[in-house]
């Protein structure tokens, strides 16, 4: 989505020793191009260290992917142990990291063993690129594995890092979910040149907070309009194949689209719920083209290949998540432009118990009841600036001030699943939590709309001095 002058001028700045600027910057600019500008993704001479990373990507019962960047060519090896020193771990060697990747890379670990915890350190040709005491992170559940679970959910980082560093340092200091998903609009170059993809990626990965809360939680991410082109982009985006490039070079996601169509959706599982993750960009038609039944947001083997895997898919609980919003009432750049595709996945969702859909870009967070039917919360912004959750019938909750993050809670321990859904706020920790049962979860009951947060629980809301 677009936003104005007004809402970036209630952009949070923050000063962040790691963005690369000769000045802090203490005004509050009018325009993007008054920002200072994005550092370029170069490389550094001298010995290798590592410019971004180790973060979590993808990690499987049984296997877990680590993504790295480093200051130049060379090699990546992991250590992994199931002690915090290291001993008797296994050395896993990653592939070249050469500048046609821009330095960066993916390493599998394999042969792990579910809801185990893991710990490991990096190496770049051959020494020592991460510091003691060494992260960990811990598998999931084998699929079909009854238990509980939480699941961050975020959207538009903002123009610049510093715009979001709070939002990560405070998710890293208090983590409360075991993983992380990044709905798009994770970065704004508005751009298909490979070179400002690439300095957009880094930039947006070099927070500390960042850093420190990715090498210990999983990490997915799709793209939005804007960190995959310019805003509401589609299909028709002229180099779009640059923008895959590069997403491909910074994700540890488990597939990017399939063979024969490439992408950024995947699915995956932990434990009994699978995550479908959607690309809403690479065949969508344009926004503004005529509603005709081929008017696709998917497009038909994307499309084919949700309906066939939420048909084969035995979790409790499915994740539909992508940047685009669900709801009736949503915006010009919403699945309401779309009203044949949307109208078909829904009928086929009918009769399928417990869809949740996930999605970000709208500048505000709000939990709907979609055709008094289907759960949607939409997570943001964590960096951008704010923009107003209109009233719809399908709100039963919405916050539009602060930086903010959602969480999921999924117990599937007992006799029928349980949800909760949480609000956290950047300094403000845990601004609401609501227990939704499963008769709401399925649209059997209204999801009675949460009151007013209390004056001055959003931190954004206090009148900056
Ligand atoms: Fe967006």
């Amino acid at each position: 989505m677009n936003i104005t002058r007004r809402q970036l001028l209630t952009a949070t700045l923050i000063p962040f020793a790691t963005s690369g600027f000769a000045a802090i910057n203490t005004t509050h600019p009018s325009t993007e191009s008054a920002l200072p500008p994005v550092p370029p993704d170069e490389p550094v001479d001298g010995p290798l260290f590592l410019r971004a990373g180790p973060m979590l990507g993808h990690v499987a019962h049984d296997r877990a992917l680590v993504w790295v960047k480093a200051s130049n060519a060379g090699k990546v090896t992991l250590k992994v142990g199931a002690t915090a020193d290291l001993q008797k771990a296994r050395t896993i060697a990653g592939p070249k990291l050469t500048a046609e990747t821009a330095f960066a890379g993916t390493i599998e670990i394999p042969e792990l063993e579910p809801g185990t915890r893991y710990y490991y350190s990096v190496q770049l040709d051959g020494e020592a690129a991460t510091l003691r005491p060494h992260a960990f992170f811990q598998t999931p559940p084998a699929p079909g594995t009854a238990g509980k679970q939480r699941v961050a959910f975020v959207s538009c980082s903002g123009y610049r890092d510093y715009m979001v560093a709070a939002s990560w340092a405070d998710m890293a200091a208090r983590t409360a979910f075991d993983v992380l998903l990044q709905l798009g609009d994770n970065h704004y170059g508005n751009t298909s040149d490979l070179a400002k993809q690439r300095a957009n990626y880094l930039m947006h990965r070099q927070p500390l907070g960042f850093r420190a809360l990715t090498a210990k939680v999983p990490c997915v991410g799709v793209w939005d309009d804007h960190d995959y082109g310019v805003n509401d982009s589609d299909g028709s985006q002229p180099g779009k194949e640059n923008s895959l490039k590069a997403f491909r070079e910074v994700w540890a996601n488990p597939a990017f689209g399939e063979e024969g169509n490439p992408g950024c959706y995947c699915k995956f599982t932990r434990g009994d719920v699978d995550f479908f993750m959607l690309d809403v960009r690479y065949y969508r038609s344009p926004d503004k083209a005529e509603k005709t039944d081929e008017k696709t947001m998917l497009g038909a083997k994307q499309l084919a290949w949700l309906k066939r895997e939420l048909a084969a898919s035995k979790a409790k609980v499915k994740f539909i998540a992508g940047g685009s919003v669900m709801e009736t009432g949503g915006p010009l750049d919403s699945w309401a432009s779309y009203p044949a595709e949307r109208r078909a996945l829904l009928d086929f969702l009918k009769d399928m118990e417990g869809v949740v859909f996930l999605s970000g870009d709208r500048h505000f967070t709000a939990g709907y009841q979609v055709e008094g039917r289907w759960l949607e919360v939409t997570s943001g912004p964590l960096g951008s600036g704010n923009a107003t959750c209109p009233a719809s019938p399908e709100v039963w909750l919405s916050c539009s001030e602060g930086k903010m993050w959602s969480i999921i809670e999924v117990d599937t321990t007992g006799p029928l699943p349980k949800l909760a859904y949480e609000l956290w706020h950047v300094t403000g920790g845990r601004t609401e939590r609501r227990e939704l049962s499963w008769e709401e979860v399925n649209g059997r009951a209204k999801i009675a709309p949460s009151p007013p947060l209390p004056k001055g629980a959003t931190p954004a809301a206090k009148k900056a001095k």
